[in-house]
């Protein structure tokens, strides 16, 4: 068996927003660790996003799809992962309304067949750990009041939700059917630098850098539990490492914002960063045609990974914004690569609706 330094961990999904931050974190932090990145390359996967650590040592790239059952298999007897941390996903609710199937197939299938490949891995490792990142919205929405906690049941609204809920009950069901280890996070919004403009907050920056209306659903009175992308970062590592088998944590910001609250500070922030007049960026702000389904509010009860992990947010939602909207207008070349190709065909696709 390989020392504890010195493990084979394969990161699916790290070449998009969150699993960037993650396969960056890993491989500055893990010298002892090889990181694999397994990725599809999707409109949302981007290697520009890791860059500045390609040439590490201790990482490599491998493209592919986690929903191909052969090429999974043949991958994980090949290579003999010692952990595996499971970030692939498709991840952008208002995609998975025009196309669910998608989301089953790499929400659904894809983790299954992660699932399916580590069990031998695990037979023959008893240190082997299978790590699923998963969102808050397998609870479905809350109220006017009240937090979601591990104990809450799954109610999933959305198929993007369902798909991920889906997901967390087969980890769940290898654990219990076959031993699989295994550990569950649940995480509110992550913001921060890398995020693809089809979200809120980086939708909002690129319009407004480019004088675009900002398209608040409904009336803009939903709520949101936002994180620096790379607090949640941080909360992965703490819970690959230490959260114990079988358990699952939630991750958030203490930090809710309403839509329209949050729109206009950013639009405030931005006229200031751009040196345009005060209220310039608020006029862009549009009112259209709520999403489908939409979740009144989400808000998370971190205590327990608070309480049993010590781990809570290093960046005021302040600073977080401050360093976020920083990096979008030094890194317009990045937003602009992203926004063509399939991004562009599909978001015209929807504006012609
Ligand atoms: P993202 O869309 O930015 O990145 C997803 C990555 O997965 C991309 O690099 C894409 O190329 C890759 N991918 C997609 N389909 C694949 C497939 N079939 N095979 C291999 N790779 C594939 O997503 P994100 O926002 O970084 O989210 C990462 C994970 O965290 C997801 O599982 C998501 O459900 C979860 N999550 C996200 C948030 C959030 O606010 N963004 C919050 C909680 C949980
Ligand atoms: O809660 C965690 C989830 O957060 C993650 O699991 C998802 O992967 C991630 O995409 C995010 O889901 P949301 O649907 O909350 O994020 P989004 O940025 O799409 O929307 C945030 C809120 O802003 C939501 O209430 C819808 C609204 N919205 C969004 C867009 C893109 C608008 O009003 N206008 C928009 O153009």
């Amino acid at each position: 068996m390989k020392e504890y330094a010195q493990k084979d961990i394969l990161i699916t999904g790290g070449a998009g927003f969150i699993g960037s931050h993650v396969v960056r974190r890993f491989v500055e932090t893990y010298e002892g660790y090889h990181i694999h990145n397994l990725d599809a390359l999707t409109y949302a996967g981007n290697l520009e996003n890791l860059r500045d650590i390609e040439a590490a040592p201790n990482y490599s790239f491998i493209k592919g799809d986690i929903s191909d059952t052969d090429y999974i298999n043949q991958l994980f007897s090949q290579k003999g992962f010692d952990g595996v941390i499971h970030l692939a996903a498709e991840s952008h609710v208002d995609r998975s309304i025009t196309d669910p199937l998608s989301f089953v197939k790499t929400n659904v299938l894809g983790t299954v067949n992660l699932l399916n490949a580590s069990l031998d891995l695990a037979k023959r490792n008893p240190d082997f750990r299978f790590y699923h990142i998963s969102t808050d919205e397998v609870y479905g929405a809350l109220g006017n009041t009240g937090l979601f906690a591990e104990t809450t049941p799954y109610a999933p609204n959305s198929p993007y939700s369902a798909s991920k809920a889906g997901s967390d009950h087969f980890v769940r069901a290898y654990g219990e059917t076959y031993g699989l280890p295994y550990v569950i996070s649940n995480c509110s919004n992550n913001y921060g630098p890398n995020h693809f403009p089809e979200k809120l907050i980086p939708l909002f920056i690129n319009n407004i850098i480019h004088n675009k209306p900002l398209p608040v659903y409904g009336d803009g009175n939903y709520t949101r539990d936002w994180l620096y992308v790379k607090d949640h970062a941080a909360a992965i590592d703490l819970v690959f490492h230490k959260g114990k088998k079988g358990e699952t944590y939630n991750i958030g910001g203490f930090n809710e914002w309403k839509n329209i609250d949050l729109v206009r500070l950013l639009c405030q922030l931005m006229d200031a960063k751009l040196n345009r007049a005060e209220g310039s960026s608020e006029k862009l702000i549009t009112f259209v045609k709520d999403r489908p389904g939409h979740d009144l509010r989400y808000a998370i009860d971190a205590a327990k990974i608070h309480k049993e992990l010590g781990w809570e947010p290093s960046v005021t939602f302040e600073e977080g914004l401050d360093l976020t909207i920083d990096w979008y207008l030094k890194n317009q070349e990045w937003l602009d690569h992203v926004t063509s190709g399939d991004y562009k065909a599909y978001y015209q696709k929807q504006y012609q609706q």
